[in-house]
């Protein structure tokens, strides 16, 4: 059972411009690995960040579209844990909270929040490679990647890639709403990916009070004004109902 420091608590019940910055921790509970895990079965052999850039869809786009296949297979089966709700109650606790996330799995949308930044993208939209163009359908050939309807380019996951620039609109509502919270959570993210890794160290110049939720120690936990250690879907939970209280 978490305890919280009651600075903490007077501290957030008194809080009006809050962030949460979420990474794939959050997900964890919900049975989808995080992307730093190793992988299981056929995909133990490659390394995320090999997959995970148009240099490797450019060379072999099959191997990367049926890797991102796999892992939306894992997404649509998931649902939403204590985390991703407790996340929900913290949008109403506070009157202006802002949830950036870079999980692509869609589960903080299914289980209720609103004000939701997605800086990744989300793996169960599907796009045109060449036009944009998304696709509702797409045909279940194994042994091809399946083609734009519209100018027959190849088809990719509506993530985005190592090497290729965040949404703008998202990543500038992110960097304003970091600029001006008054607390900052990083939650569930091991903090090496920028730009979405620097937006806690702003929070930190610009004054906020910076709290890290994590399962392990991270590059982040030495600058933090408060730690809590463990997992998102009972810290979190327990967050809320102490706030509450
Ligand atoms: P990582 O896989 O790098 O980190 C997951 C973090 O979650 C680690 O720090 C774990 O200690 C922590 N963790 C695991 N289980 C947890 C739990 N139950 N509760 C709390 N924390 C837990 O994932 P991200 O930080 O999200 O980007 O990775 C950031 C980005 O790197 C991804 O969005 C992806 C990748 O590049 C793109 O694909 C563009």
């Amino acid at each position: 059972m978490t305890t919280f420091p009651p600075e903490l608590i007077q501290l957030l019940k008194k809080s009006t411009r809050v962030v949460a910055l979420t990474g794939a921790g959050v997900s964890q509970e919900s049975g989808l690995r995080t992307f730093r895990d190793a992988q299981a079965g056929l995909w133990a052999q490659y390394r995320p960040e090999d997959l995970a850039t148009p240099g490797a869809f450019a060379r072999d786009p099959k191997l990367v579209w049926d890797w991102y296949a796999s892992r939306r297979e894992s997404a649509k089966g998931a649902l939403p844990n204590a985390g991703h709700y407790a996340l929900v109650e913290m949008e109403k606790i506070f009157p202006e909270f802002t949830l950036i996330t870079q999980n692509v799995d869609g589960l903080h949308r299914m289980a209720g929040s609103k004000n939701i930044l997605e800086l990744h993208g989300n793996i169960l939209n599907v796009r045109c490679s060449e036009c944009g163009t998304f696709a509702e359908t797409w045909g279940d050939d194994l042994k091809s990647v399946p083609r734009c309807e519209k100018c027959n380019g190849l088809l990719r996951p509506d993530v985005v890639w190592f090497e290729e620039s965040l949404p703008r609109a998202q990543l500038d509502a992110a960097i304003n709403a970091t600029h001006t919270c008054q607390v900052f959570f990083s939650i569930g993210t091991s903090g090496v990916v920028q730009p979405a890794a620097a937006l806690a160290h702003a929070a930190r110049t610009d004054g906020a009070v910076v709290i890290e939720i994590n399962a392990e120690p991270t590059p982040l936990t030495e600058k933090v004004d408060f730690l809590f250690h463990g997992k998102s879907g009972e810290i979190l939970p327990a967050l809320v109902n102490a706030i509450s209280a």
